[in-house]
Parts: C-alpha cells; structure tokens; sequence
C-alpha cells in the first residue's frame, strides 16, 4: 500500500471549509470556496502584518466567519479529529461511557431541558447521552480557564458556577449558573479558544461530552437547524437590526419547545431563565390583578404572534417573571438561555427598553395608577 503523507493543517483547513459550508448552505460550493479560502488568506496577510485584533469586519463577515489565521494556528494541536457531517463517519469508534441505572437517569433529568439537544433525533441523543460522562467538581475549582483550548461540553447536575470573562486584564463577573443549563459549547462549535472562565463555587456534579462525539452530533444537528430556523429568524422584527453572522449564532444556541393550548410557558413570579420567540402559534400574557392576587384572577395584557417575543422583562430586570403566559391553541417557540440572550441580544437592548416603557404606560392605562413591573406581585 502506497504511503500517503497528509500535509500539516489540510484537516483542519477542510474542516473549516466544511464548517461554514454547513452552516450557510451556499448554492455553489466553488465560489463559495474561492470566497472562503481568499479571506482566510487575506485574514492571514492581516496575521502576518502583526494585526493580533481578533474581532470581525462589519461587512466583511456576515456570509461567515473564516478563522482568524493566529487562532487558527493555535488549534492544530488539539483539532486532529476528523469531521464529515455529511456521513457520519462510522469508522471512529462511538465513545461509551458505562453508566448504571441510577447514574443514566439523573443523566436524563439534567439533560431534558438542554437547548442544544431539543432537536436531535432518538438516535443522535442516545448517542450522546452514552457519550456523556459524570465529573465530581470542589468548590473554588476551575471547570474552564478562558483562553484554553476546548475539550468537552458540560451540562450541570447540580452546583453554582460563576462566569467570568477577563477584558483588558480586568476580569468581570458576567453571570451565574445556578443547578440547572449548560457550558463549554462555544470553543467546540466554532474553533476558538475559550470565551469565558466557569469555576464551581460550591461542590458540584456535571456531565461532559467530549469535542469529537459534540462536533459530529451537535454541528451536524446546528445545520439542520439553520434550515430550519434560518427564514423565520431572518423575518424576526427584534433581529433585524443584528448582522446575519450574529443571527446565524442564536440559530445555533436556541432550542424549539412545543406546548399544548392552554399551557403555562412563564409563571408570574417565577425566576426567569430563558427568553422566548412564538415561531407558530399564539401566546396570551396574563397579569394578576392588584386588587386579588388569586391565580384565578388574572387580567389578559397582551398577545404574542408569530415573530413576537416575551420573556425579555426579567431577563433585562433581573427581577422574577412579571406576568404569566400561556399557550392559545399548540404553540411552537424558539427558546434562549439567559447566557445567550446576554451574549447575543445586546444590540436590540434598545428596541427591548423601548417596548418595556410601552408595557409600563399600558398597564398604567389598563389598571388606573403607576405600576412597578419589577414588582413581581403587581
Ligand atoms: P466556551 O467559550 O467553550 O467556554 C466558556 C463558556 O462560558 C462558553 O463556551 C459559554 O458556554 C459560557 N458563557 C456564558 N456566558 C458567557 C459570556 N458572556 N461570554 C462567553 N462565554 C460565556
Ligand atoms: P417577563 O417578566 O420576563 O415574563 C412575562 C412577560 O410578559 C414579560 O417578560 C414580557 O415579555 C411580557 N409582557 C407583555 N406585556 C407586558 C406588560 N404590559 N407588562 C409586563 N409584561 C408584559
């Protein structure tokens, strides 16, 4: 058998090529490739010029994003895996880590509200739940350092975690997990270092899923999802304003939740953690009245269609949920988590605000007097 040599980085060249072929399905793969590989040269001149700025051209990058050449360089080492979404590749051994009864059924109910499986197939979430294995962190430990490379995944059992994020070498607190929701998914998904360091702040349980078994899964799952979603996020009013690079990566964040007429999405009152946008449906905002703080007497405030959201208020207040909503007739919505509303939604803060004072003067109209929104029993 004739001895082939395969050049140093033409896996991950191709690799990337193949990443952003998936998740902007271009009509021609030839000038989209000719597009492609001129940039990342171009990206490497800037490189070569000294130009370390790691952030992206405004125009430049809204068809994708080729990696940045410093960056790209840095993760040789660590990105010899292969990976062929358009066939699974059979020939690497499925990772399997045993697990007993009890161990897989706690796995389930930390997994089940994962945004990042809602869309997977049967097969594809076994795969990845025999993938997953169980990691015992002590507080004050370092799960993830920023500016690492990336290895696994994490889903949390139980535990807090602090998220913080060095700028300028002042390092900030950007936010919290608290026993629920997920981490590590950026470096793998798109090829870059770590965006933030998570360090347990008490003893705690999570569930990892290491690079290669996440990339085939997930990435391959994100372009059905761009599909998918791609059309309908593009016709969201709130994103407009957003390049599609940046709409593109809620698509890869957001997971789809089904309800039946009549369900409850968001309960007044409740701590928020997720922001929500109808994709099909109908959804009814319901405020308890001052007067009788009874479940039963709640006054409809508003309606949400098709490319509206809800679910903004706490999230921008840090306050509980200020009223409730509930499904009119089978409702489908794209969910996001608080970290990815943070991350992803700060440009449209604006257009939130502006909606947020219209729900203050509404309910000042509907109720007679001045309303505290973040008064969660008003
Ligand atoms: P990753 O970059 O792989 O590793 C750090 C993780 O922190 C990151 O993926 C996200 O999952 C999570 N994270 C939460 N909030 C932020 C934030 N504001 N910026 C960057 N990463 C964040
Ligand atoms: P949040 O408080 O997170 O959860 C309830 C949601 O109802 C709230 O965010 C808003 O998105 C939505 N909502 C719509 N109209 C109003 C209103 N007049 N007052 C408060 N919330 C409203």
């Amino acid at each position: 058998m004739t001895h082939v040599e395969i050049p140093p980085g033409l896996t991950e060249l191709l690799q990337g090529y193949t990443v952003e072929v998936l998740r902007n399905h271009p009509e021609d793969l030839v000038d989209f490739a000719v597009d492609y590989f001129t940039r990342l040269r171009e990206n490497r001149r800037l490189g070569e010029d000294g130009d370390k700025d790691e952030g992206r051209g405004d125009e430049e990058d809204e068809q994708f994003e080729p990696p940045v050449i410093n960056r790209y360089n840095r993760r040789v080492s660590v990105c010899a895996e292969s990976f062929n979404p358009d066939e699974e590749d059979d020939t690497e051994p499925k990772v399997i880590h045993p697990k007993s009864d009890e161990q897989r059924s706690r796995l389930q109910e930390a997994c089940k509200d994962i945004l990042l499986f809602k869309n997977l197939d049967q097969e594809q979430l076994s795969e990845v739940l025999d993938a997953m294995f169980e990691r015992i962190v002590v507080s004050e430990e370092h799960v993830i350092d920023q500016g690492d490379d990336g290895d696994n995944f994490y889903v949390i059992e139980r535990g807090k975690y602090d998220i913080l994020v060095t700028k300028e070498n002042q390092s900030f607190r950007v936010g919290q997990y608290d026993n629920r929701g997920s981490f590590g998914e950026l470096a793998l998904m798109y090829n870059t270092p770590r965006a933030a360091t998570i360090i347990a702040i008490t003893e705690g349980s999570l569930w990892g899923l290491d690079r290669i078994t996440f990339r085939r899964i997930i990435l391959k799952n994100n372009a059905k999802k761009r599909k998918m979603f791609e059309s309908f996020i593009e016709s969201v009013p709130l994103l407009k304003s957003l390049e599609v690079s940046e709409r593109m990566k809620i698509v890869d964040v957001i997971g789809e939740k089904n309800y039946k007429d009549g369900e409850q999405i968001i309960a007044q009152g409740d701590k928020a953690e997720s922001f929500y946008i109808v994709e099909s449906g109908e959804v009814k905002i319901l405020i308890k009245s001052k007067t009788n703080k009874d479940a039963e007497d709640e006054v409809e405030i508003a309606r949400c269609q098709k490319g509206q959201y809800f679910g903004e208020l706490a999230l921008v207040t840090n306050k509980p949920r200020a009223a409730s909503a509930y499904a009119v007739g089978d409702v489908k919505c794209l969910v996001m988590d608080v970290q990815a509303f943070e991350r992803l939604l700060g440009p449209c803060m604006d257009i939130m605000k502006r909606n947020i004072s219209n729900y203050e003067e509404q309910l000042v109209k509907m109720f007679g007097s001045s309303v505290d929104l973040s008064d969660p029993g008003n």
